[in-house]
Formats: C-alpha cells, sequence, structure tokens
C-alpha cells in the first residue's frame, strides 16, 4: 500500500494537522505538497513545520483561474501527488484540474450534504435550525460539493444555537472522518460505481 497526496488548504489547517499527525509516514502514505491560494495560510507553516514542500497560488499572480489551476496542477504532479485532498480550500477547482487527477480529488465539507453546500455550511445549517449537524468527504467533480459521497457522520446537537454550541465537536469528527477516507483510499477500498457514478464502493 502507498499512496502520495496532496492538500490544499486555505486557513488554519487543522485538518491538515490531523493528517500529519495520524496519517503521514505510515502504512506507506506520504504528504508530498501542501499548497494554498492564500501565501500566508497557517496551513503552509504547520506543513513547513514538517519539511514538506510548501507553495501559494493567489489567482492575482495569474491572467485567470484556468492558468491559475494550470499552474497549480503542474507543480502538485512534479511532487508526485496521486491524491489531492482539499482541506478547507475555499476555492473552485477548474474541470481542467479535474481532468488532470481523475477521481482523485476529494474534498471535507462540514455539513451533511446535500444539504448546506458551499460558505457558511454550520451559519446555514443554524439559520435552518437542524439538530444534526455532520461532516461528509466527498470526490470533487464540476458543482459545489455535489461529488459522490464518501463518508458522512452526523452530529445530534437539539440545543445549538451559534457556531461556538458546533464547532469544536464538528471539528473533531473532521478530523477523524477525513483521515479515515485518506486511509481507506490508500488501501485501494474506495471506488465510483461503474454502474452508478452517484455511488462511491467501500470495500468490507
Ligand atoms: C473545515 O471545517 C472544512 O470542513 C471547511 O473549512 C474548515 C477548514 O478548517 N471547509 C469548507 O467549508 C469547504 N466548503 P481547517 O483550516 O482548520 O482545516
Amino acid at each position: 500500500m502507498s499512496l502520495r497526496l496532496a492538500v490544499l488548504a486555505s486557513g488554519t489547517g487543522s485538518n491538515l494537522q490531523a493528517i500529519l499527525d495520524h496519517v503521514h509516514g505510515r502504512d506507506g502514505i506520504a504528504v508530498v505538497a501542501v499548497g494554498s491560494d492564500k501565501p500566508e495560510a497557517p496551513a503552509l507553516a504547520r506543513a513547513r513545520e514538517r519539511g514538506i514542500p510548501t507553495a501559494a497560488f493567489p489567482l492575482a499572480d495569474h491572467p485567470d483561474r484556468a492558468a491559475r489551476d494550470t499552474a497549480l496542477a503542474d507543480w502538485l504532479a512534479g511532487n508526485g501527488a496521486e491524491l489531492i485532498v482539499l482541506a478547507g480550500y475555499m476555492q473552485l477547482v477548474t474541470p481542467a484540474f479535474l481532468a488532470r487527477f481523475p477521481q482523485a480529488v476529494v474534498n471535507v465539507h462540514p455539513a451533511l450534504l446535500p444539504a448546506f453546500p458551499g460558505l457558511r455550511a454550520v451559519e446555514q445549517a443554524l439559520a435552518y435550525g437542524v439538530r444534526v449537524f455532520g461532516v461528509t468527504v466527498h470526490f470533487v467533480d464540476e458543482g459545489v460539493d455535489t461529488g459522490p459521497l464518501i463518508l458522512q457522520r452526523a452530529l445530534e446537537l437539539p440545543h445549538a444555537r451559534v457556531p461556538e454550541d458546533v464547532l469544536p465537536q464538528l471539528h473533531a469528527l473532521e478530523h477523524e472522518l477525513l483521515p479515515e477516507a485518506i486511509r481507506l483510499i490508500a488501501q485501494g477500498a474506495v471506488r465510483v460505481d461503474p454502474a452508478d457514478a452517484r455511488r462511491v464502493l467501500l470495500d468490507p
């Protein structure tokens, strides 16, 4: 079993940290690159501390998204990335980017998709008045948080009113679920059903 993965993150990078602490360097899995759209993202510093190559690809440095994503994909491929993990990466990737890594881009989303896609998912869920929150890890397709679902886990918080009532437990759940999904992918236990592109088959 071996898997070379890259992580893209725009912010704090607590999910990256969970990957570095619980997945990186074990069972043939290695984080080979960490990229961002934000040069100052704390996630990049976390990667540098572990000696992992980092780079930032701000949109402002490129003529358009297509050019930015070409440069990003070239850099990721140049580092040998086989799986791209979006961990709080707050940019949409282009169809051409996805074509470079077919069925090999995954995202963690802080809601039970298809509920509350896009930005501020927890705030959306709170405004709706849900009693069950959750986390989804899914393959990325050309839509916004619409790709086939790999893992989901729920969190019952019927009395939650503000993000602070949800986020600590939700992040803890993400920090379990994303490493778990990466381990399953490394084991070759995850594939999109050839008979139904919406469905992901997980080997027992
Ligand atoms: C995570 O909660 C992740 O699910 C969310 O951003 C946060 C990043 O936290 N992603 C999205 O909302 C994507 N639509 P982190 O930087 O501490 O890992």
